[in-house]
């Protein structure tokens, strides 16, 4: 057992701080010192924020994309897909439904699609929060310090864009029409504007390496995000990295617990990407330090056409089932299901219930 990693480990359950070798350390450690490191992030997780999971109901509005990113099946290029649209009272109807089986958040999620514009979702998110009383999340890409603004003024509470990488020159030949500095603009935006802020990296796109996935956790750190979600890379067909290899649930575990020992009190969703290449997977990240589920609340006619990455859990399943199924993996963890809004503990935001 190599007597660094045991330090490493010491000195960031105790500090939260790692330099760039150390995480590339922990991130290239043996299998049995990586069980370390997960019961080091699963004890963490348990200290700082408890027992209790938070759900987010997942609402994917809108599958229309001007973006062409390399690895989402939703991209502009992908002639074949059948778009949608939902109008703001199925947007409100979904929400609606969800309150009933607990949902306190709901994330609303599409491609960048300029046929929402700022006016209009931030009416959908007035009456998300005035009527309903729920905590809105919005993701809906890179957009305008203005709208922003207009979307925080109408009451959204958190803002999910994930960075994907940390490396500009990978970001930029992922991206065709967006470069790194313009999305860390939105970030520091998003931050400055009162937002809880999400970020987050894939797991396993080609060209990534170790120290590019250590430049990503230590990027999370350094704006300080109340949400990292880390999720596998999965190749979808029907784009240019259809033959790329995929990230691995080993490397996305190791990313999740080193975050939660760097960012002990940010919230860690254990992803949908991660349940559909490990029918564990969900399982696997809460206990390596996960605290966050965000199951699918989109109704079924529309989720195989949300079809970002191929062999997606629950495209046949109903959002009172995966509520009840959802219930039960994190019971049989001995966790339980979060009551409030879950909003970020940080200092800041902690005059927020829940
Ligand atoms: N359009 C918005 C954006 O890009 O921020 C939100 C929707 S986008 C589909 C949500 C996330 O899906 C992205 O942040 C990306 O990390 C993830 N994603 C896209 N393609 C993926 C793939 N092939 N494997 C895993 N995750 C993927
Ligand atoms: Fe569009 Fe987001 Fe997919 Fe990029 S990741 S193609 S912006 S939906
Ligand atoms: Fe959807 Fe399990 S969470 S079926």
């Amino acid at each position: 057992m190599g007597k660094d990693i045991k330090e490493i480990l010491c000195r960031a359950v105790a500090e939260n701080v790692l330099a760039k070798n150390e995480v590339v350390a922990l991130l290239t450690c043996t299998q049995e010192e990586g069980t370390l490191l997960f019961d080091a992030a699963d004890q963490v997780r348990k200290a700082v924020m408890g027992d209790a999971v938070h759900l987010r109901g997942l609402i994917e509005f809108s599958n229309h994309c001007e973006q062409n990113c390399a690895y989402c099946g939703l991209r502009n290029s992908h002639q074949k897909l059948a778009r949608y649209r939902m109008s703001a009272d199925d947007i409100f109807a979904i929400a609606s439904a969800a309150v009933p089986l607990g949902y306190r958040t709901v994330v609303l999620q599409s491609g960048e699609d300029s046929y929402y514009g700022a006016h209009m979702l931030a009416e959908i998110v007035h009456r998300l929060k005035n009527e309903l009383g729920l905590a809105v999340t919005l993701s809906v890409g890179e957009r305008t310090y203005e709208e922003y603004r207009l979307w925080k003024e109408a009451g959204a509470d958190r803002y999910l864009l994930k960075h994907e990488t940390a490396d500009p020159d990978l970001y930029a030949s992922l991206h065709p029409d967006m470069i790194w500095a313009n999305r860390r603009r939105c970030l520091y935006e998003l931050r400055e504007l009162g937002y809880q802020v999400g970020s987050g990296c894939m797991v396993g796109l080609p060209g990534q390496t170790v120290e590019t996935l250590a430049e990503d956790l230590l990027f999370l750190r350094e704006l300080d995000v109340e949400m990292a979600g880390i999720g596998p890379f999965i190749p979808n067909p029907n784009t240019p990295l259809a033959k790329a290899e995929g990230g691995t649930v080993g490397m996305t575990l190791r990313m999740m617990a080193i975050a939660r020992l760097l960012m002990p009190q940010a919230h860690l969703p254990a992803t949908t990407a991660l349940g559909s290449i490990d029918s564990r997977g969900r399982q696997r990240a809460l206990r390596a330090g996960g605290n966050v589920v965000m199951p699918n609340i989109t109704p079924n006619s529309f989720r195989r056409m949300y079809e970002i990455y191929p062999n997606k859990i629950c495209l046949d399943d109903n959002p009172a089932h995966c509520r009840n199924c959802i219930g039960g993996i994190i019971g049989s963890l001995g966790r339980t299901v979060a009551e409030g809004a879950g909003h970020s503990p940080k200092v800041g935001f902690d005059h927020l219930a829940g």
